[in-house]
């Protein structure tokens, strides 16, 4: 069935698109000629990212969109529309992490994370909603969600909290658009060189030691994720719906387990 090997050039919105792997899927969707709306609080970066996709010859457009805020998303979709011609795809790459205080879990840091990282993911797909069955069929939207939406971890317990629940949401929404023909789907990036890994890598040791638990005996690229993420919103995925595709090299699948390369 070769039509439905070709990519819809419809327009994506990319939350987060001014840094790391919201700044990557932007790019690997232009250059597969799909318009691009970046939504972030970071005016210059996402200035820097529309720069980047416009001189990929696709139309692109920045918007000052705080997450948390509803008037906020709903007043940046019409001029996005019209600046893209029409929205096919959603990324929500818009994300925080927040390490937990003494008590574990304070109020403060749970509803900042749990705001930005997944109730804005619902927010934006209702949105978005008309603008997606408009330009159907070959919608499709995609939560960046983290191997930590599979697996527990007793520092940022509100960013896992917010990672399972967003894997959660995604299948809900699999659920819900699928018969509409809108495919829903999460993905769960392992170890990813952006800026919200420094911290976890800024250490004498840290990056070796996070690297000894890699399969693969790397860090990843943020081009490595935002392939797997246009192949999602693409129509080489048509069957793909409600899935949690892990992007780790591996580390899950071996419990995080060190391994030297040799059984001797
Ligand atoms: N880097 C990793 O190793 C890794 C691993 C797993 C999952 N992730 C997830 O990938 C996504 C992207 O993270 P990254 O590593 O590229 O981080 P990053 O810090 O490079 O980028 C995050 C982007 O989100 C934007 N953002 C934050 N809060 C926002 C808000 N309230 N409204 C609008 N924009 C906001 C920031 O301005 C920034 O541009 C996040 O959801 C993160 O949890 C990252």
């Amino acid at each position: 069935m070769p039509e439905l090997l070709g990519t819809p050039a419809t327009g994506v919105v990319v939350t987060g698109g001014a840094s790391g792997i919201g700044r990557a899927c932007a790019l690997a969707l232009a250059t597969a000629g799909r318009p691009v709306a970046v939504w972030d609080v970071e005016d210059a970066g996402a200035a820097a990212t529309v720069k980047e996709c416009a001189a990929l010859g696709v139309a692109a457009h920045g918007e000052h969109v705080d997450v948390r805020e509803r008037a906020q998303i709903i007043a940046a979709v019409e001029p996005s529309l019209a600046a893209l011609g029409s929205i096919g795809g959603l990324v929500h790459a818009a994300g925080m992490v927040r390490p937990a205080l003494d008590d574990v879990i304070d109020a403060d840091t749970w509803d900042f994370v749990l705001d930005v990282n997944l109730r804005a993911h619902g927010l934006i797909v209702s949105a978005l909603l008309p603008a997606l069955r408009a330009a159907n069929p070959g919608s499709a939207v995609v939560g960046i969600a983290s191997i930590e939406g599979l697996i527990g971890h007793g520092g940022i317990p509100s960013y896992v909290a917010s990672k399972h629940g967003l894997i959660g949401l995604s299948r809900s929404l699999a659920h819900r658009l699928g018969p509409e023909g809108i495919r829903a789907n999460a993905v769960c990036p392992g170890y990813i060189e952006t800026p919200m890994l420094s911290p976890a890598i800024a250490t004498p040791g840290s990056r070796e030691k996070l690297e000894r638990t890699v399969p693969l005996g790397r860090l990843a690229h943020p081009d490595e994720v935002a392939r797997v993420v246009r192949f999602l919103l693409s129509d080489e995925a048509s069957y793909v719906n409600g899935s949690a595709i892990v992007v780790d090299g591996g580390v899950t699948a071996v419990g995080g387990q060190e391994f030297g390369g040799t059984l001797d």
